[in-house]
């Protein structure tokens, strides 16, 4: 493993080779890099393409092992890349497509953070970790502690969907409702840290969890060279993401930018959108603004809870993107998120989750304002299961046959 860790900030260089939160000199992100230099005559598209391992780890060696053998696995990533049907207000769009991180294990696209960031507490010898979530992590992390055996300690805000919840205990973590918001959560996970010898595993407080999330970018051009039929790596017109911490976003750019190292691909990007609730937008009002910085977002609340994330360390990173690569931010109601959900569901066949939903409708009102083109090929994110946010749809009303009435049928073909 080439790697080494640097301050996305201050520029700091750290070792790698023990133990790493926050920048010690200015409290930013750390982010791995590698010698890519290194890689460029051993790990090509052609080498990628060759193996058969089905699981993110593909790319192992932009990940932290020395080798395959290493990782904690449970089969995520090389999830689906799926063409949307012409629909709706797509109708005219040939091109778009949905990638569908529902297929991960624990059903998000979380699970390819977790399953990095355990491999390397692994190596360097952590007993615990611990980490406050919004839901989708907390799963996800659970059951990559059960798989390395390492005790896992989550801080989740009490009205986090039941789901999460259930898996969680099921999965044998240590789970703690907490009646505040996830930064709340993360301030008890610090002080635990501090007292207890956990590690915090908190999404950019820790620097592999990127790592593995950069994984997403790492598939698309293959996944799309696969749709073509051809074997020529090209990014999409436009990428589309629902951001609360921002890690899924920053980790797809920072996985763009490696690949032009290693010479897979030029020095093209595709825009990238990123999609908040109206209710907890503190990402877009800062782009709106032209901040580099974004202030805490105030009562912050959404049914979409992966985008209750009213203050994240990552926000200059995330701002930085947007604009690099000339996208924007977008936000939608709660309403017209679920309304995205039922969409998605009955157009596409995709049970997505409300982040998901999210993404849908953001990307109609870019092409209700021009801003998308019909010509342009698009990836839209659905992150995660909407099978989690079952507690969001009410069938309390459907009507129960009574299969020993002649006319039941009758009245069932009516409904
Ligand atoms: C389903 C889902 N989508 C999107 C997000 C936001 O991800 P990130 O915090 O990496 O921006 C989350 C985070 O919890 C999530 O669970
Ligand atoms: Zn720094």
């Amino acid at each position: 493993m080439h790697t080494s860790l640097t301050c996305a900030a201050c520029h700091h260089p750290v070792s790698v080779h023990q133990l790493q939160n926050l920048c010690p000199q200015c409290q930013k992100p750390l982010l791995a890099s590698y010698d890519l230099a290194a890689l460029r005559d051993t790990f090509t598209p052609e080498t990628v393409r060759q193996r058969t391992h089905r699981s993110m780890w593909k790319f192992w060696d932009v990940l932290p092992v020395e080798h395959i053998g290493q990782a904690v696995s449970l089969g995520e990533g090389q999830t689906p890349l799926l063409r949307c049907e012409p629909r709706g207000a797509f109708a005219r769009f040939r091109r778009l497509f949905v990638k569908d991180e529902s297929a991960n294990p624990t059903g998000s696209f979380k699970a390819r953070g977790m399953s990095a960031a355990v491999t390397r507490a692994v190596q360097l010898g952590v007993k615990a970790i611990a980490l406050p979530s919004a839901g989708n992590a907390a799963g996800a992390a659970t059951y990559y502690a059960a798989k390395a055996g390492l005790p896992c300690y989550l801080f989740m805000p009490q009205d986090t969907p039941p789901a999460n919840i259930i898996e969680s205990v099921v999965g044998g973590a240590h789970v703690h409702l907490v009646n505040g918001l996830i930064s709340d959560c993360g301030k008890l996970v610090r002080r635990g840290c501090e007292e207890f010898g956990w590690f915090d595993l908190s999404t950019l407080k820790e620097p592999f969890r990127i790592e593995g999330k950069k994984t997403m970018g790492y598939e698309l051009p293959f996944d799309l060279a696969s749709e073509r039929g051809d074997h020529a790596l090209k990014l999409p017109d436009c990428i589309i993401y629902p951001a609360g911490g921002g890690t899924g976003l920053i980790g797809m750019w920072k996985a763009f930018h490696e690949m032009e190292q290693l010479g897979w691909i030029g020095p093209e990007r595709p825009r990238m959108v990123l999609v908040q609730a109206d209710t907890c937008a503190p990402i877009v009002r800062a782009f709106e603004t032209g901040a580099n910085h974004a202030p805490l977002f105030p009562n912050a609340a959404t049914v979409a809870s992966g985008l209750r994330v009213p203050a994240a360390i990552g926000d200059f990173m995330m701002l930085r993107v947007l604009r690099e690569s000339g996208g924007t931010a977008v936000t939608v109601t709660d309403a017209e998120l679920m309304q995205g959900v039922s969409e998605l569901s009955r157009q596409q066949g995709i049970y997505a989750c409300p982040e998901g939903g999210a993404v849908w409708k953001a990307a109609e009102k870019l092409v209700a304002s021009g801003w998308l083109n019909p010509s342009d090929e698009i990836v839209m994110f659905n992150t995660g299961s909407g099978l989690k946010y079952n507690h969001l749809a009410s069938v309390s009303d459907l009507p129960v046959l009574d299969h020993h009435d002649p006319e039941c049928l009758q009245q069932a073909r009516l409904a």
